[in-house]
């Protein structure tokens, strides 16, 4: 049996995860603080969940607690690691850009310090397509150049590229860097706008529509994520291996970065329309000028995804935000 270590395993897309995991047959050893960025019950109610399989253990303690994650790497030895503890969100990182070099700089080289002291088989780190900035080239590609980051969350993401990066150069530690583009779906994050979108249109409150709507999301469904996430657990960054065409694998490191979007923009006023639709209720709309550290469009190229695993997330936005929708009234009762 496989273990696997999985950071942010109370989080969104760490809960959906290690269930996937779990489902696969791993040994999952969790680690979440549960800090208080959103609703702690919430994430509380996914942890219960998670420890009803018999394969899932969880450490509350934050990933830059002095010796932490050693001590987890000592006792568990993890072949894989699945690093998606951060601190998320581009307004936030606005108000308080301190907890952003807690978490994601200093927690993000405690885990690298621990993967050289017991190297695992393959580490997996969440980037995001938010480090793509200021560039305007659609779609995104993983060779483009990122040196125009709009936000200081960004920027903390494409300092843990380069982190992980020298790593896996000087201690030869197979990383692949995920860059995620908006992800939704149930159990999903309520600082994000599909669960601000629909609280506030079930509730019969105004939405806050930025850059006065004219805005385009490359939105990834939860299941078609964690799908891709576990095809590349077995796609091993190998310098020796067969040349990809458009491949970003590192000519110096086993290291590579991933784009997993739908590679399909949406409008955000067909976004709404869709959260309309499954609400069956009309929004009322505040339009509002762009947010700061916001981009107006997100587009992945996909291509290096499907041609490393087969794969391309392909759920249609309609039934994702269906899905969504059910379960929010369901877990809320409304
Ligand atoms: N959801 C998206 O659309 C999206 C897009 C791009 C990138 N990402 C990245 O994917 C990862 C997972 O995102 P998510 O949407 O599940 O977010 P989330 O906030 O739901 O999950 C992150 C989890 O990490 C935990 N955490 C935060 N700081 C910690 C620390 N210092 N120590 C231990 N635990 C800590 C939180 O309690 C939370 O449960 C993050 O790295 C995020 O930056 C997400």
């Amino acid at each position: 049996m496989r273990t696997a270590f999985v950071t942010g395993s109370a989080g969104f897309i760490g809960y959906h995860c290690c269930k996937r995991l779990l489902d696969d047959g791993f040994r999952v050893i969790g680690l979440d603080s549960l800090n208080d960025y959103y609703d702690v019950q919430l994430k509380e109610r996914r942890q219960q969940m998670l420890l009803q399989s018999r394969g899932f253990t969880v450490d509350n303690r934050k990933l830059e607690d002095p010796g932490c994650l050693m001590q987890l790497f000592q006792d568990h030895r993890p072949d894989i690691v699945v690093h998606l503890a951060a601190q998320a969100g581009v307004r936030y990182s606005i108000d308080s850009p301190k907890d952003y070099v807690e978490a994601n700089l200093t927690g993000t080289f405690e885990l690298l310090e621990a993967a050289r002291a017991y190297p695992p088989e393959h580490m997996l780190l969440a980037s995001t397509s938010s480090v793509y900035g200021a560039n305007t080239q659609m779609p995104y590609r993983e060779t483009d150049k990122v040196d125009t980051q709009m936000s200081f969350y960004a920027a903390t993401k494409k300092a843990n590229e380069a982190m992980a990066h020298s790593y896996a150069h000087l201690y030869h530690l197979p990383i692949t860097m995920f860059r995620f583009f908006t992800v939704y779906g149930p159990w999903g994050r309520p600082d994000m706008a599909l669960f601000k979108f629909t609280r506030a249109i079930l509730n019969g409150d105004p939405i806050d529509v930025f850059n006065q709507g004219d805005m385009q999301r490359d939105f990834t469904y939860i299941t078609d994520l964690v799908h891709a996430i576990r095809l590349l657990i077995d796609a091993v960054p190998d310098t020796d291996s067969p040349a990809i065409e458009g491949d970003s694998l590192s000519p110096v490191a086993p290291y590579r970065i991933v784009n997993i979007g739908n590679s399909q923009p949406v409008q955000l006023i067909d976004f709404i329309a869709a959260i309309e639709k499954a609400t069956g209720r009309q929004a009322t709309q505040n339009l509002m000028p762009m947010q700061p550290g916001d981009v107006p469009a997100t587009w992945a190229d996909a291509e290096l995804l499907k041609k490393l695993t087969g794969y391309a997330p392909q759920t249609e936005l309609a039934d994702g935000v269906t899905a969504f929708v059910e379960w929010y009234r369901e877990y809320y009762r409304v």
